[in-house]
């Protein structure tokens, strides 16, 4: 396949044993069997139905920055569409991005142009295509809420055009298929005065820095809330395991639903840590946690064995 795909992604980026930790916000995961940033859509288009008549496993990774990479890496074909279909135009209140912008691009032109409903998603990391998927949110906004139009190319091959209304959101939850890349997201946004804007923006970004561990490399929220009112971070801060450490991987002393990277920690660190976690949740509170983040590289058993639902 190493030839075939050499002819195809003659513009972009192709990488055999591509160690994956230099593509995720954790700093953890080994080689992609082939690591592929294709230069625009047309050359996407190619690696995926390539991918496709060759039953090649296909692995978006996004921005890596919601991820967990096992340590043997991944088979297969893995794509990342950061620094490539990335362009992002802003015409009166209607914001056109594609799906390798990165959200904090996106809501920074958002705020310039001065258009609310972004604002509150301030410091997420991740790519539009990435936070749609799974419905990023934080302080009450969820991506979706504005969302307009959608584009995207499934597995085998075929493009799609979505209206907002036609898909269904949740909580860190998206009606996407598993085999739907997106490629273009339309937003419908409002005008709001500077002031307003700023102060939204401030508050959710002061909020964050004073409770979330933004100096360590992690992934971000380890676990889903159970519900609105029961956090996951409060839940392992009551169990006590706060600071609980496994080679270089500790869950956080400042927030319990992250797990921090203190340099040069391993997938099986942080899987070992994310069990405790769960485990221990389940024997004191009676609560089966869910995995936030997404593990790539690891078989269904390896969670289920601990009870940890996906
Ligand atoms: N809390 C503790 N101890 C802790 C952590 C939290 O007592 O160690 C308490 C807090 O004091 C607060 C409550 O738990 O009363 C909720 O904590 P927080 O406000 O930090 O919010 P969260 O529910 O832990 C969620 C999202 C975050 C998002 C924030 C702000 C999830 C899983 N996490 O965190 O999203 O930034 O709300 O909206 O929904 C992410 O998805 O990666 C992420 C960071």
């Amino acid at each position: 396949m190493n030839k075939e795909l050499m002819n195809i992604v003659t513009d972009g980026e192709l990488q055999f044993q591509e160690p994956l930790r230099r593509h995720t916000s954790y700093d953890i995961g080994g080689p992609a069997q082939v690591f592929i940033r294709p230069a625009d859509y047309i050359e996407l288009r190619n690696v995926i139905r390539f991918a496709y008549s060759n039953q090649i496993p296909v692995t978006l990774l996004g921005s890596g920055s919601n991820c967990l990479v096992n340590d043997l890496g991944i088979d297969g074909i893995v794509i990342s569409l950061v620094g490539t279909l990335d362009a992002l135009s802003i015409n009166g209140t209607k914001v056109i991005a594609e799906s390798g912008v990165l959200l904090g691009r996106l809501i920074r032109s958002c705020i310039h142009a001065n258009l609310t409903g972004m604002e509150s998603l301030i410091g997420i990391p991740g790519t539009v295509g990435g936070a749609l998927i799974m419905n990023a949110g934080a302080y009450g906004k969820e991506i979706s809420t504005h969302l307009a139009l959608v584009h995207t190319l499934t597995l085998d091959g075929k493009e799609k055009i979505y209206r907002g209304e036609d898909l269904q959101f949740s909580y860190r939850s998206s009606s996407f298929g598993p085999d739907e890349i997106i490629i273009r997201a339309e937003f419908q946004l409002e005008y709001a005065s500077a002031d307003t804007i700023h102060e939204l923006k401030s508050k959710a970004s002061d909020t964050r820095k004073g409770s979330q561990p933004l100096h360590y490399r992690s992934a971000g929220s380890v676990f889903k809330n159970p519900s609105i009112e029961m956090s996951a971070g409060l839940l392992i801060d009551r169990a006590g395991l706060k600071g609980s450490r496994r080679g270089r991987a500790e869950i956080s002393q400042q927030h319990g639903n992250f797990i921090i990277n203190h340099g040069q920690a391993t997938a099986e660190d942080v899987a070992f840590l994310i069990k405790l976690a769960s485990r221990t949740i389940k024997q004191q509170f009676g609560i089966q946690l869910e995995l936030e983040i997404k593990p790539f590289g690891f078989a269904t058993e390896f969670w289920e064995e601990a009870g940890i639902a996906r």
